[in-house]
């Protein structure tokens, strides 16, 4: 096999010291570019006083103002873009479960590095060229499809555009076009494991080798049930609308110890969520994004509310992030106790008896929140082991994360199924009794 480096790119190859040189040039420029064509960006540099000249060290950046999600919103829908609209190709949205969706838009040149740095996160995930991709994230609006898409097309990937739900062809075509990749969110790969089971068709017996999984929180636990059940190496890929896509981010192959921010377009900070202080490598916080390089929507200082920390480089240059906690609207306050869904994904994957398959019920009892966690015995798990498995999930929350929960084992294939990114938190505090 070639020796891996001769693969990187240039961007991959640089130093250290090239690389910040490279970044804080990029940053003035786009720093220029928001200020000097949106409005918004005018508006908010000048009230804090701050204009694009004063950043002369990475570090300056930090005296810059956020973006928030709520600024996207208020100038939705074409508010927030930098060139004229006619050199707009192509427009992504958000899901917008609350409030208005939030617009993305690309010039030819954003789809361009867009598919570089997904082709770029492919490799680094084993993919070669040559290899078929199964694209399984949704296409439309949501940029897991097209982003996903256009980079394995730039890597010389062969494309099968699956797209997200009917489950029983996916599998289907996966046998049939014998894929040696697929791109989909980790909670849809477990239905698809659902769907070989039903149609007797052994996961572990597939022409797949690995699996790009995103979109969403999942943790270690889920990625040795993914690899178990189906032999392949599952790695993790992580992006956002507002910033391009999927490609912001990605765990190489070969060491599977966190993502590599592809920071020669994306510049990362860590915040203190509250005081929106930055905080050094190595702390935990809300991780904050500046676009290097966008035209269309360039963003400064977007708040994610992604929750991770900042880590050195290992395999490439790149600084990595450790697998996102959680987002800080995910986070439940039980009794003054912040508990995320991927804490509870751990515990029940390392519980015998129970499937990957749970859910949070959040219900008010009086004045007070309760938990519920519904997990979904493996077939074949009679009383005593479903019984052994409240008491081992009640204990392990008690212990791990210090609240008390209540545990529910319910039947094999009860919950429903993810057919994209999966809602783990089901909140009926407005319906319960008080
Ligand atoms: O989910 C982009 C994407 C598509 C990433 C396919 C990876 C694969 P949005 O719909 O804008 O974009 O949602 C972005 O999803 O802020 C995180 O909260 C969450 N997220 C994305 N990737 C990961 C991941 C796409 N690997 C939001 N781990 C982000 C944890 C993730 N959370």
């Amino acid at each position: 096999m070639a020796d891996a480096t001769e693969l990187l790119d240039s961007g991959e190859r640089l130093d250290p010291e090239a690389l910040h040189t490279l970044q804080l040039e990029r940053l003035r420029a786009s720093l220029r570019h928001a200020y000097e064509n949106v409005p918004f960006y005018r508006t908010s540099f000048d009230r804090a006083g701050v204009r694009p000249d004063d950043c002369r060290a990475l570090a300056d950046l930090s005296r810059f103002p956020f973006t928030a999600k709520a600024d996207l919103r208020a100038n939705y829908p074409f508010g927030m873009f930098a060139v004229p609209e006619d050199r707009i190709r192509r427009i992504h949205a958000s899901s917008g479960t609350t409030g208005r969706p939030t617009v993305v838009g690309y010039t030819e040149n954003d789809l361009s590095l867009w598919a570089d740095v997904v082709a770029r996160s492919i490799r680094a995930a084993g993919g070669r060229p040559g290899d078929k991709v199964h694209v399984a994230y949704g296409y439309g609006l949501f940029t897991g499809g097209l982003g996903a898409h256009y980079g394995a097309e730039r890597l010389g990937c062969t494309v099968i555009p699956a797209s997200g739900g009917m489950t029983a062809r996916q599998v289907q075509l996966i046998q049939d076009l014998q894929p040696q990749i697929i791109m989909v969110t980790p909670s849809y790969m477990l239905t698809l494991l659902d769907e070989f089971e039903r149609q007797g068709v052994d996961p572990r017996g597939t022409s797949l080798r690995v699996g790009i999984f995103g979109a969403e929180p999942w943790t270690e636990q889920m990625r040795l049930e993914i690899e178990e059940r189906f032999a392949i190496d599952a790695v993790d890929i992580y992006g956002l609308s507002e910033v391009i896509g999927p490609g912001v981010a990605q765990e190489c192959v070969e060491t599977k110890d966190g993502l590599h921010i592809w920071e020669d377009h994306f510049y990362p900070e860590i915040v203190d969520p509250i005081t929106g202080e930055v905080l050094p490598d190595g702390e935990e916080g809300e991780l904050v994004f500046t676009s290097l390089t966008k035209e269309a929507m360039p963003v400064i200082r977007y708040r994610t509310r992604d929750l991770t920390r900042l880590l050195p480089g290992t395999a490439r240059v790149f600084r990595r992030m450790e697998k996102v906690t959680g987002r800080s609207d995910d986070m439940v306050i039980l009794r003054g106790v912040n508990l995320f869904p991927t804490q509870i994904e751990e515990i029940v994957l390392r519980t015998p008896g129970v499937a990957p398959h749970f859910q949070l019920r959040l219900t008010r009892e009086g004045r007070l929140d309760a938990l519920t966690v519904r997990a979904e015995a493996r077939p074949g798990a009679g009383p005593e082991i479903r019984d052994a498995a409240v008491r081992a999930i009640t204990a392990a929350v008690k212990d791990g994360i210090g609240v008390s929960v209540a545990v529910e084992i319910v039947e094999p294939e009860s919950l429903e199924r993810s057919v994209g990114k999966i809602r783990r938190i089901v909140d009926l505090r407005q319906q319960s009794s008080s």
